[in-house]
């Protein structure tokens, strides 16, 4: 499997989720209204990643969002990557509040995991999409914005826009490119 070597910048982006996740978590359970509240991983990754800075492994969203104090009621992991995903398995096997899923995630989310959060049913959630590249369906967005229930967190794919979309000219783009953004942006 390979294990991502991380920067500073996504040590910091690590620190910032798992404070969110936290407070999201411990406003949640105190909350009547909502019955259950699940953690959504959408873009998991491999659970660990290898700090450039310090050259020691260093627990990735999913397991920091697994050791919360007040925790998710359940917690969803997508990745596409079957090595990825089979440790996250391993590493996941003796928790029962936790599912695993292979595959592309904006098909497993309108498909499998939305459907178990929705308002009517009392639950809700926090979603992270932390993609390497403009991979989200803007049609994942809609639809938790549509259920009311969804919280996401969305890290900005800025370096594959700039890099492939969004020149100076525009006309010079390849409509590859344009089609990825597209189905990121608005269809
Ligand atoms: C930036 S890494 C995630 C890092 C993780 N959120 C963390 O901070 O520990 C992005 C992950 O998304 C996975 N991926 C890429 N495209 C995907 C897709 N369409 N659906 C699900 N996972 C995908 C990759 O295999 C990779 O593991």
């Amino acid at each position: 499997m390979k294990i991502d070597e991380v920067g500073y910048w996504s040590e910091l982006k690590l620190e910032i989720i798992k404070k969110y996740a936290s407070a999201y978590s411990t406003i949640l359970a105190a909350q009547k209204s909502a019955l259950d509240h699940h953690y959504i991983d959408a873009f998991a990754g491999a659970g660990i990643h290898l700090a450039k800075r310090t050259g020691e492994f260093i627990p990735g969203s999913p397991l920091n969002a697994l050791n919360i104090v007040l925790p998710f009621k359940f917690h969803h992991l997508i990745d596409l990557d079957g090595k990825r995903v089979k440790n996250l398995r391993e590493m996941t096997k003796n928790r029962s509040d936790v599912r695993v899923y292979k595959g592309d995630c904006n098909a497993v989310l309108l498909e499998k995991v939305f459907p178990e959060v929705r308002y009517e049913n009392y639950r809700r959630a926090l979603c992270i999409l932390d993609p390497y590249e403009l991979n989200p369906n803007w049609k994942v967005v809609a639809k938790a914005g549509e259920m009311k229930s969804i919280e996401i967190f969305l890290n900005f794919m800025v370096m594959d826009m700039n890099m492939n979309v969004l020149w100076k000219n525009p006309n010079a783009v390849a409509p590859a490119q344009i089609e990825r953004m597209n189905r990121f942006w608005w269809r």
